[in-house]
């Protein structure tokens, strides 16, 4: 792929692009053991971004994709440089050159972290930042009904060049859509389509992997051991996803969205309690997501209420929809004149929160929608979590600032596939999962006191969600679950993200990455213990 150009002719081109202040520093060396390590073919220097060099072009490429700004603020550690591969040669020579100068390296895709961990490494300074975003490209192949995407390329572009081919074609991953494919299909990768085909990651095909020792690695050659471990381990603790080949799936050329809001005083509560019920039980074509915040009660009133939406994708026509609806959650009351018939592509973009104006272009964007200072936590819901537990909830949601919860119903595929067949054990018996968020506009100042509200209202909810343990999705990254520092017990972090898959996790671990070379605070393990 990339172009072999004589060595002496770079190392000229080196010495020339380097400025010399730079002569002694960590990065001449990464650039030094780059260029003797891979076939560099270009002015290297572009691919570099530090403080030294231009402190603001370093800010922007770090903030680029830096979704938690909570990360960024002035006490976090910075990289001391990013380097941007434009070839897979180079991402093999950064592992190889990270191990060699002993430099911690973090690996980042897309940047959505909730913890930051692609972009912050906060015991382990100096690091660098290896950063994807060069390496998109998405190929798709109507034939074989697959694609092969590149780990910086979006979910948003995936799904933007499998339309550009075919309109009854589409894949089940995220909802929104500026998610890396690198971080976001190694945690699981669930979207709206998941009752209907399961996770992105339930639809790998290959893949292929740059190892501890900067091999290129696919399916075959790296055993099917460790292709089952990278469809669900989450990112940062295998090797560097370099691109995925992903199985597409048929969608139909009708699809039908609706968004249906209740408050408290339109009986929302009782609603969502009857959701509860139905929502994992639904036809597998219908996902009905509820996204529950406060609200003002009347337009410019001071009084708030909590605000659910009904939002829904189903894979069919309205006619179909309402039957369904009629029968099975008469409650929501839904209307003809709540539907709305689109092509799967308006849809993604309906659900990722688009205005209905935007065109398909907007996905190549690769832009977040949502930035802010934020902590997330996950539940996985088992038995309905009764009326009185909804109301200590929104009396809890209505003394924070701008709280945020979001309910994911599961069954359909999802009971279908078993716990071990991935690491992502979150299967059968679930009925719904939860995503708890605060978010805050001014940076560390209020951050104490946003983060003692989530953590209260996490033990708060412990009584009604899942038990032995309480599970969180690993895509959802909480550090308040535990960590590789001593004194954490990393079996108890281990089972809530993968329940009895964690064991064989850390032995798969232990056998293809022994050094742990690829680590951070909450990757697996070599061993237990
Ligand atoms: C606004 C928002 C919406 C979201 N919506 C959804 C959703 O609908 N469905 C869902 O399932 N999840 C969702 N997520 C969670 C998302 O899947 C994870 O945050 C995922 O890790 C993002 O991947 P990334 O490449 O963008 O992140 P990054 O921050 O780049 O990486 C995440 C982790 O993976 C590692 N990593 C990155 N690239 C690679 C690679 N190429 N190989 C190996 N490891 C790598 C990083 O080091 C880090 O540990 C959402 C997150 C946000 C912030
Ligand atoms: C540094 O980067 C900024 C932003 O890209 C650019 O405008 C500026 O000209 C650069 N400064 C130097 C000295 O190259």
């Amino acid at each position: 792929m990339a172009l072999a150009i004589p060595i002496a002719f770079l190392v000229t081109l080196l010495l020339v692009s380097v400025p010399s202040s730079l002569s002694t520093t960590l990065q001449q060396d990464f650039m030094q053991c780059l260029v003797d390590n891979s076939d560099v073919s270009f002015p290297i220097t572009a691919s570099f971004f530090s403080p030294d060099q231009n402190a603001t072009l370093f800010k922007e490429e770090l903030e680029s994709t830096a979704q938690n700004l909570r990360y960024l603020t002035p006490s976090k550690p910075k990289p001391v440089f990013i380097f941007e591969p434009l070839y897979e040669t180079h991402v093999q020579a950064a592992v190889v050159c990270a191990k060699k100068l002993k430099v911690q390296l973090r690996v980042r895709s897309g940047g959505h972290d909730y913890e930051g961990l692609s972009f912050v490494a906060e015991d382990e300074t100096p690091f660098v930042v290896v950063d994807l975003s060069k390496l998109r490209q998405v190929d798709v192949d109507l034939d074989s009904s697959s694609a092969w995407a590149h780990a910086g390329a979006t979910n948003g572009e995936v799904y933007y060049r499998i339309q550009e081919k075919s309109q009854t074609h589409g894949f089940p991953a995220g909802l929104c859509s500026s998610l890396g494919m690198g971080g976001h299909l190694v945690g699981g990768a669930y979207g709206s389509m998941m009752r209907k085909f399961g996770l992105g990651a339930d639809n790998v095909l290959d893949a292929r992997i740059v190892d501890a020792n900067g091999k290129i690695l696919d399916r075959a050659a790296m055993g099917e051991d460790v292709f089952w471990a990278i469809r669900g381990a989450g990112g940062g603790s295998f090797g560097v996803i370099l691109a995925w080949k992903i199985k597409l799936v048929p969608v139909p050329a009708t699809v039908t969205v609706f968004t249906v809001t209740k408050t408290l005083e339109q009986d929302g509560t009782n609603v969502l309690y009857k959701w509860q019920q139905v929502a994992d039980k639904l036809d597998d074509d219908l996902f009905i997501r509820v996204i529950i915040s406060p609200a003002r009660k009347t337009t410019g009133s001071a009084d708030r209420t909590i605000s659910m939406s009904f939002q829904a994708q189903f894979l069919g026509d309205s006619n179909r929809l309402l039957e369904i609806m009629q029968k099975d959650f008469p409650e929501l009351g839904l209307t003809e004149k709540d539907c709305t018939e689109m092509s799967w592509i308006k849809s993604v973009m309906y659900i990722a929160g688009f205005p209905n104006s935007a065109a398909p272009e907007a996905l190549l964007a690769g832009k977040s929608l949502f930035k802010n200072h934020f902590k997330a936590k996950s539940d996985f819901v088992k038995e309905p979590i009764p009326v009185e537990g909804l109301e200590g909830l929104w009396k809890r949601f209505l003394e924070e600032d701008s709280p945020l919860t979001i309910w994911n119903p599961y069954g359909g595929m999802m009971s279908r596939i078993s716990e071990s067949e991935t690491p992502f054990p979150h299967r059968e018996g679930t009925l719904f999962k939860i995503q708890w968020l605060s978010t805050w506009p001014d940076g560390e100042a209020s951050e104490a006191k946003h983060m003692k509200w989530i953590r209260e209202m996490y033990d708060y909810m412990e009584q009604y969600v899942s038990q032995n343990p309480r599970q969180a999705y690993v895509n959802y990254r909480d550090l308040d679950l535990g960590t590789n520092k001593e004194g954490s017990d990393a079996r108890e972090w281990g089972a809530k993200y993968y329940k009895g898959n964690f064991e064989r996790l850390v032995k798969i671990k232990g056998e293809f990455d022994p050094d742990n070379f690829f680590r951070h605070e909450q990757s697996v393990p070599t061993k237990i213990g």
